[in-house]
């Protein structure tokens, strides 16, 4: 099962196509819009962003092209190991 290390500490297992956003926001990343438009659910990916869904346009149009910043509404774990940091 593909697994989510939030701050080098707590670990959580999440089905294969999981959403991010309510294990996110369970841990304590806050949230506004969940549409991809405001930032407020930006989340640093320190490992593993080949282990998540490909950009959305939303976060395209947000956070521009690059590697290390994901927005946690929009994107899903789909296997392996992703360690983030917020
Ligand atoms: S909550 Fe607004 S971009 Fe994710």
């Amino acid at each position: 099962m593909p697994k989510l290390i939030f701050n080098g500490e707590e670990e959580l297992e999440l089905e294969e196509g999981a959403s991010l956003k309510e294990v996110c926001e369970d841990a304590g990343v806050p949230f506004a819009c969940e549409e991809g438009v405001c930032g407020t659910c930006v989340i640093e990916v320190e490992e593993g962003m080949e282990n998540l869904t490909s950009f959305t346009q939303e976060e395209i149009d947000f956070l521009g092209e690059q590697e290390t910043e994901r927005l946690a509404c929009q994107c899903k774990i789909k296997q392996g190991c992703v360690k983030i940091n917020f």
